[in-house]
């Protein structure tokens, strides 16, 4: 344990488990206050990670959360965009309920949180946010329109808030993580030969961990990438979908 994130206050959507979980668990090690906001309680306990009740889709709600940390730390240095769902289907059996709920969550929802901390960070002059995108969203995938789109999108307004935050000398920074597939329960919906599959065209001949997700987020979320923003890390085995 180091003291890479000592002062810090750090909000991770999504916090409650699977790659949200971990970094949460990593900023806390490193000394941060760190919010996990989520909408199903933590399933873990770690010293310096606080759960706060959290729908990204509710615009409402995400003002709730933001003003309570800034009323209790008076800041958020750092944002993990990491909540995110799947509803996979081709798209001719894609329905219009599938493809709206993706992005409500995994667009909308990165939306919602950027617009009301990116600002509060620019005013404070610091600040790095982080939204995890995927593989998907980099070489999009069969049955997985809606979830390319929305991870294709966070690569997107990644590159534009670089560009927005750091707006007058704020050392304001906007990066994403494209993870490969990594186990958690965002998985259990894919079949085991498919797992089999995507196991077979990385690099590494593995699938990965959350907790090597957590050590980029980790990178990015501190003085150690200060000169980087506006990148998207692959963080995926040396997979090619
Ligand atoms: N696991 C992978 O293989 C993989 C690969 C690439 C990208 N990702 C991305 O990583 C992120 C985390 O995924 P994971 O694998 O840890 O999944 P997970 O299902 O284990 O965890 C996701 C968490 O997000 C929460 N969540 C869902 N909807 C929410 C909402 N509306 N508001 C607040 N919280 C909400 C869930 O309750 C859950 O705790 C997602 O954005 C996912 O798309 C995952």
């Amino acid at each position: 344990m180091a003291n890479r994130l000592e002062g810090k206050v750090a909000l991770v959507t999504g916090g409650s488990a699977g790659i949200g979980a971990e970094c949460c668990k990593a900023f806390a090690a490193e000394g941060a206050k760190v919010v996990a906001g989520d909408m199903r309680p933590l399933t873990y306990e770690a010293d310096g990670v606080e759960y706060m009740q959290l729908n990204v889709t509710d615009t409402e709600n995400c003002k709730t959360v933001v003003d309570a940390i800034v009323a209790k730390y008076g800041k958020v240095d750092i944002l993990v965009n990491n909540a995110g769902i799947t509803r996979d289907a081709l798209i001719q059996k894609m329905t219009d309920e599938m493809w709206d709920a993706v992005i409500a969550v995994n667009l909308k929802g990165v939306f919602n949180m950027t617009r009301l901390v990116g600002p509060l960070m620019m005013e404070n002059g610091y600040g790095s946010i982080i939204s995890i995108s995927s593989v998907v969203g980099e070489y999009g995938n069969t049955g997985q329109t809606n979830y390319a789109a929305t991870k294709a999108g966070v690569i997107g307004m990644t590159k534009t808030w670089a560009k927005e935050f750091a707006r007058k000398g704020a050392n304001v920074r906007a990066n994403a993580i494209a993870p490969g597939y990594v186990m958690t329960d965002i998985l259990k919906t894919v079949p085991q030969d498919l797992l089999d599959k995507f196991k077979g065209l990385t690099m590494l001949g593995r699938l990965g961990q959350p907790e090597e997700i957590a050590k980029a987020a980790l990178f990015l979320a501190s003085d150690d990438a200060s000169y980087v923003t506006g990148h998207v890390l692959s963080v995926n085995g040396g997979m090619r979908l």
